[in-house]
This record gives structure tokens, sequence and C-alpha cells, in this order.
């Protein structure tokens, strides 16, 4: 395709295998190269997926000006200075979630971005999946009335095999890596909380391994959230309202079903209303399409998951970091 936006994969981990075949399907996109801190590595994830450069300096692939736009899956705590770096030599970029560790650091990249006129987005894939577009358009239609709390949850175990997860330098934090997406469900469902409560198992070092906490906003409404790495947390969803409920099956950020839980008694407990969506690939392509275009489009954000969302969920997870943190000093006097 002519307008085809020119991509570069940059990481060969578990999500760059994940993504870059639905980067493929999506249709308007073409991968460039891929990057590889290995020279060995990065010729062999190119030729598995048929990409016919690779390259393992990231200066390089950024002084190409056939590259248009980078795609970012390395470790989270160098996200910020790669984005930035990425920015700077003109790229567009999409960056895996969390796109950083602080609000601070999400306000200094949407900063630059938008002063480079690039588009930037984290890719929080969940935003844009049909079932949780769906499931926003029931609630703004008043499908379950007002909605009044919800619930959501992202504990899975990582296995303890000293990868990326348990270091604080590369991806250490349940909160930033899992507690993200109920976070950012909370924040699609009610905003910005007015308050935060949040308890958990903090390492000695500072690495957060499972917490739950609540989002409290006015009139009494409120979102229940828990994360772990190290237990199970029901990876599930659901927001309630006076008139009944809606449930998300787990993997709640990926689900491609909803379950309307209204219209009386026996609809509401025996037999919900199901609402089924097909799968396009591993799940990506509607997230990819839609930032495929926004870049033909010479958008600097995406309206589904902009800067001020993005920022606004750092700070929710600033909070929830700071009472963690407050809590380790306390129970290590
Ligand atoms: N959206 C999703 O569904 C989803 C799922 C899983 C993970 N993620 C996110 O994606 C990101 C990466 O996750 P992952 O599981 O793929 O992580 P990972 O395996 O720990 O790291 C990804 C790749 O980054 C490269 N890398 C490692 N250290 C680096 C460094 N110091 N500098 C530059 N590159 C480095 C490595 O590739 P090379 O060895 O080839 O350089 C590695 O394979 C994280 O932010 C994570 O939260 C998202």
């Amino acid at each position: 395709m002519d307008d085809a936006v020119q991509w570069a994969v940059v990481g060969t981990g578990k999500i760059s295998r994940s993504v870059l075949p639905d980067l493929l399907l999506s249709g308007d996109a073409h991968v460039r190269t891929v990057y590889s801190r290995s020279s060995d590595k990065a010729e062999s994830f190119a030729a598995e997926y048929g990409v016919g450069q690779w390259t393992s300096d990231y200066d390089a692939l950024l002084a190409d000006p056939a590259v248009q736009a980078v795609y970012l899956a390395t470790p989270f705590a160098i996200h910020h200075a790669m984005t930035r770096a990425a920015l700077e030599a003109g790229k567009h970029v999409l960056v895996e979630k969390p796109i950083a560790l602080t609000a601070a650091e999400v306000g200094d990249l949407f900063a630059l971005a938008r002063s480079r006129g690039l588009f930037l987005m984290e890719a929080m894939w969940m935003k844009f999946n049909p079932a949780f577009r769906h499931l926003l358009e029931l609630l703004a239609t008043g499908r379950i009335g007002e909605p009044r709390n919800l619930r959501a949850g992202f504990g899975l175990p990582f296995p303890t095999d000293g990868g990326s997860r348990w270091d604080l330098a590369r991806s250490g934090s349940t909160l930033l890596d899992q507690g993200i997406y109920p976070v950012t469900f909370a924040h699609a469902v009610f905003g910005e909380p007015e308050s935060v409560y949040a308890r958990g198992s903090v390492r000695p070092d500072g690495l957060d391994l499972a917490e739950h906490f609540t989002l409290e906003y006015s009139d009494g409404r409120f979102a229940q959230c828990a994360s772990s790495m190290v237990d199970f947390a029901d990876p599930t969803a659901s927001v309630s309202g006076r008139l009944g409920w809606i449930s998300i099956p787990g993997l709640f950020w990926t689900s491609t079903s909803l379950r309307v839980h209204a219209d009386g008694w026996d609809a509401m407990v025996a037999n919900p209303h199901p609402v089924d969506f097909p799968k396009e690939g591993n799940g990506y392509v509607p997230m990819l399409r839609a930032v495929g275009q926004a870049i033909r489009e010479g958008r600097t954000e995406h309206p589904l998951h902009t800067g001020a969302d993005t920022e606004a969920v750092f700070r929710t997870m600033d909070a929830i970091r700071a009472q963690l943190a407050a809590q380790r000093i306390a129970v290590g006097a």
C-alpha cells in the first residue's frame, strides 16, 4: 500500500512477537526494520517475520529517514529515554505500556511530541478492543443506570526466572506492568479519582509485588482494584449501576465478550445478555489500525488514549506508589 506507515520494531521480546504480526495484519503498515541489542538476534528476528532490514544500533535506526514510526517494546524503565531519543530524531512513537515511570515523565514526552508535531501514544490496546468500546457505549446509553462502582483485577504470577519483571532497572513493579490496566479501566469509566487508598507487599528494594487499591469519586462512587505478580487476583472486571451490572470475563483487558446483567431479575441473574466480538489477530489489530490512521492524518495524539488521559492515569499510579512506599518505610522501621 502506497501510504503505508514505515515502522521500526524495537525489542525482540514476547510482546514484539505478538504485535509485529498484528502490525502486518492491520493493513496500512510496513515493517521496514527491527532492532535488537544483538545483531544476531536482530537478523534472525527479521528473517522470522520477513523483514528486510535489521540493526543493533539504535542511533542508526533513528537516523534512517525512511523510518517514520517506532514501536518500542523494551523494558519500561528505559521507555522514557528511548522514546525521547526517537522523538528528537523526528519519529512518531507507539510505546508499550507503561509509557514511562511517572506522570512527570509522561508529561515531558507528550510536551516534546506536541512541540515537534509528532504522534505519540502508549500502546494501551484495551481501550481499542471492540468489547471495551461497547462497554463504554452501554454505560453512556444508561443500560445499567448510572455507573456507581467497578471492580478490576490483574493478578497473574510471573515465573521466578530472574526475568525483567524482577528487576527495578528493567520492568519491575506489578502496578506499572499489570495494575496499569485496572487503573486505566477505572479512569475510562469514572475519570481521575478524588482520593486513593492503597496497601500492598513491597520488596525491601522498593519493587511492589502485590497490592489492592480503592479509587474514590464524588457521590460515593468507587473502583476496587488489585494487581499482583506473585499471586492470582481474579483477572475479570465488572461495572455496576443502579439498574444492573456488566461483567467482563478474564482476561478483562483483552476480552472479546461482555455479559449484561439488566432488564429484570431473570435476565439479571440467571440469563445475562451475552455480547461477543471476533478477535482480530492477537488482539492488537484495532489499536494498530487506529494508530496508523492517526499518523496518516497528521495527528499528534489519538482521541481514544490522549496524552492527558495517560498523564492522569500516571498521577493515580504515582499516588498509589507513594502510599506503598510510605508503608514500606513504616513496616521496615
Ligand atoms: N501490551 C501487552 O499485551 C504487553 C504484554 C507483555 C509486555 N508488555 C510490555 O512490553 C514491554 C516489554 O515487555 P517484554 O515482556 O517483551 O519485556 P522483555 O522481554 O523484558 O524485554 C523486551 C526486549 O527488550 C530488549 N531489551 C532488554 N533490555 C534492554 C535494554 N537495556 N536496552 C534496550 N533493549 C533492551 C530485549 O530485546 P533484545 O535482547 O533483542 O535487545 C528484550 O527481548 C514492557 O513495557 C511490558 O510491560 C505489554
